[in-house]
């Protein structure tokens, strides 16, 4: 008959609830730690994290680029069409969402908005993204698109942590919502310097952080692809060329055993 020995039995739910305690202390102190680290301490490592070969990511970008960017930035060296055929979006699709009314879908992706008119608004002409990443970098894109922070002092009362007093607005506030940079003074060798320290949210956007990553690399993702279209399919040739290196080896080995069955 199976009896329980009571003081085992209490011991072991001492034992269990020291475990849990201890668990739960240290994920509070994890949090803690989180916390205190602030959000936004470690910006200069957010990688973008990106996959060219994620297709469903790059329509989306490609969606979300024309949306939100190319009223001021241009694509010059892509054609809508070629968009279509690279990201397996129908050719019906690309005219109905992604080519503008008074655009066909063979044109090259240039912003209608004139070059002079931008100057006399931002101070800057906006520059044509398709070599921006070979220029720039993915994980930079992804951290000028997610540092943007509250800025009275500056004419678009925004500024950047990535590109210090830049001249482009956070023109996807809506999104992610608004958010106020938090300085702390440190002694650099006698001279006192402001240092960034963490972001505090002050309007939320209709996207959560998370969504609104995701909305970040997709378009960088995007803007990858653009500066290289090609990857795409050399990405999808990679997977065929180890099929059949694969297959081949089989062969091979098939072949071999069949030549040496005779000889043991
Ligand atoms: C209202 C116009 C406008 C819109 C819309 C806009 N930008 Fe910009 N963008 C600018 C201007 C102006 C600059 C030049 C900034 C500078 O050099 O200070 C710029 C610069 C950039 C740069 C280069 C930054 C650097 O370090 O040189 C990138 C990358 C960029 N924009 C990405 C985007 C993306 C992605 C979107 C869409 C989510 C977008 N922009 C939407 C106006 C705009």
């Amino acid at each position: 008959m199976l009896t329980l020995n009571p003081l085992k039995n209490s011991s072991w739910r001492a034992a269990l609830a020291l475990l849990l305690a201890a668990s739960v202390a240290s994920a509070a102190a994890v949090a803690q730690e989180s916390s205190q680290k602030g959000f936004g301490s470690d910006w200069q490592s957010w990688k973008a994290d990106n996959s060219v070969s994620d297709v469903a990511s790059l329509q989306r970008g490609a969606r979300d680029f024309l949306n939100y960017c190319n009223a001021c930035h241009s694509l010059k060296y892509i054609r809508y069409s070629r968009i279509g055929e690279d990201l397996k979006i129908p050719s019906s699709l690309v005219q109905q969402f992604l080519v503008p009314p008074d655009k066909k879908a063979t044109d090259y992706i240039v912003s209608s908005m004139p070059q002079e008119e931008a100057v006399n608004w931002f101070g800057k002409d906006p520059p044509d993204l398709s070599l921006i990443v070979e220029q720039l970098g993915t994980d930079y894109i992804y951290q000028y698109l997610t540092t943007f922070y509250v800025d009275p002092s500056r004419p678009t009362g925004t500024n950047n942590l990535a590109l210090a007093t830049t001249a482009m607005p956070d023109v996807v506030s809506q999104l992610e919502g608004l958010k106020r940079a938090v300085f702390k003074t440190v002694d650099m060798n006698g001279t006192k310097e402001q240092v960034f320290d963490h972001f505090e949210p002050v309007v939320p956007g209709s996207l959560t952080r998370e969504q609104y990553d995701d909305f970040a690399r997709d378009i960088v993702n995007f803007l990858d692809y653009a500066s290289e279209p090609v990857q795409v399919h050399r990405h999808s040739l990679g997977v065929w060329v180890v099929l059949f290196l694969l297959v081949f080896t089989w062969l091979a080995w098939m072949l071999k055993k069949e030549y040496w069955k005779d000889v043991h």
